[in-house]
């Protein structure tokens, strides 16, 4: 008998309803939520407030979409977390609710395990393969052992990668979210450029704060002596800013799969859209002879495919929740 799995995910900003059959995603919508714009940041209460308005809309599209009745639904998904409460609260509770009226078990998601196992949506890493997950809120490096056994070995000891793009493009001027503007702007730069602080942290762990320090020092000084600095070379500035976040990634990444002697390297989460990020994890696998696996873009930034591909695999092993269940802020692999 198939799976048909409806899920949702709703941990930071944006509203995403998925249905899978079995290991197929039949439809993967997703409501953005241009309000935070304004703001330069996503607003915690404003996003709470779009999901409550998003979610019905979103879930109903996608059944559409993928041409299914709500009693075919053989389990509702949901990301538990980590994310932020109140956005997170708006998809636990729709999926209690949801399951609680269709009478069909619950399968609550970690995002950051999701993020990984999105490549099986279209591709088949081989276990264990070591994964670098760079999203807005994460960067970690993670072992993964099996579909729903894995070790994270290094994670940022302050910003996340995102962060580190979404800060610095703040400090050059774009909007938000900046890690997309800094990608395109850097296509056109000098990589070589500007030289940035880089840190030097113990082990497989990263740290983003003083890339953002020294770039603002540097703009500092640079605006001082030309109030035009940062338009007169924002390409260069971003190809820059680019390269080094990057080199602080895959050289964690390098030293973790020789570390390890894990030979499948794959990349995950939001940051990993970015065309220069793909390009280099590319060339490193050519360069030491491992495979390496990056997902399509619409499965790189939030989604709830990934819950559903995720959900999938819990319920083959029968890894399912009740209505106890609460959303959770912070939630470890
Ligand atoms: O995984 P994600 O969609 O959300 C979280 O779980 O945090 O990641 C969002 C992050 C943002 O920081 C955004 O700027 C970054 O991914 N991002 C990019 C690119 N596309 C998205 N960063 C650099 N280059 C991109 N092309
Ligand atoms: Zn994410």
């Amino acid at each position: 008998m198939s799976i048909t799995i409806l899920a949702i995910e709703s941990s930071c900003d944006d509203t995403s309803a998925a249905i899978c059959k079995d290991a197929k995603i039949l439809a993967n919508l997703i409501a953005g939520q241009q309000v935070h714009e304004l703001w330069g940041g996503v607003v915690p209460e404003l996003a709470s407030r779009a999901h409550q308005q998003n979610i019905i809309p979103v879930v109903d599209a996608a059944m559409q979409k993928a041409g299914i009745a709500k009693e075919e639904i053989s389990a509702v998904a949901f990301t538990r977390g980590p994310g932020l409460i109140g956005s997170l609260l708006v998809g636990v509770s729709f999926a209690k609710a949801f399951a609680m009226a269709l009478n069909v078990p619950l399968i609550e998601v970690n995002h950051m395990q999701a993020h990984i196992l999105a490549h099986f949506i279209d591709s088949t890493p081989k276990f264990p393969f070591l994964c670098l997950t760079v999203s807005g809120g994460h960067t970690q490096l993670v072992v993964v052992k099996n579909f729903l056994e894995m070790e994270v070995v290094g994670e940022t000891l302050d910003d996340a990668a995102g962060e580190a793009f979404d800060k610095t493009a703040k400090l050059l001027g774009l909007p938000y979210p900046g890690g997309p503007l800094i990608d395109r702007n850097a296509k056109l730069g000098d990589a070589n450029r500007f030289k940035f602080t880089e840190p030097n942290i113990a082990e497989l762990d990263f740290s983003f704060s003083g890339l953002k320090t020294s770039v603002m020092y540097f703009l500092q000084a640079e605006t001082r002596k030309n109030p035009d600095f940062i338009q007169q070379n924002i390409n260069d500035l971003c190809a820059s800013i680019q390269r080094t976040i990057i080199d602080i990634l895959l050289k964690k990444a390098e030293k973790a799969a020789k570390q390890y002697g894990i030979t499948e390297l794959a990349l995950a989460g939001g940051v990993s859209a970015n065309s220069e990020l793909r390009r280099r994890f590319e060339e490193l696998g050519t360069k030491n002879g491992w495979a390496t696996y990056i997902p399509k873009f619409e499965y790189c930034t939030d989604n709830a495919a990934m819950i559903a591909i995720t959900a999938y695999h819990k319920y083959q092993q029968g890894q399912f929740t009740n209505q106890e269940t609460e959303p959770l802020a912070r939630y470890h692999i």
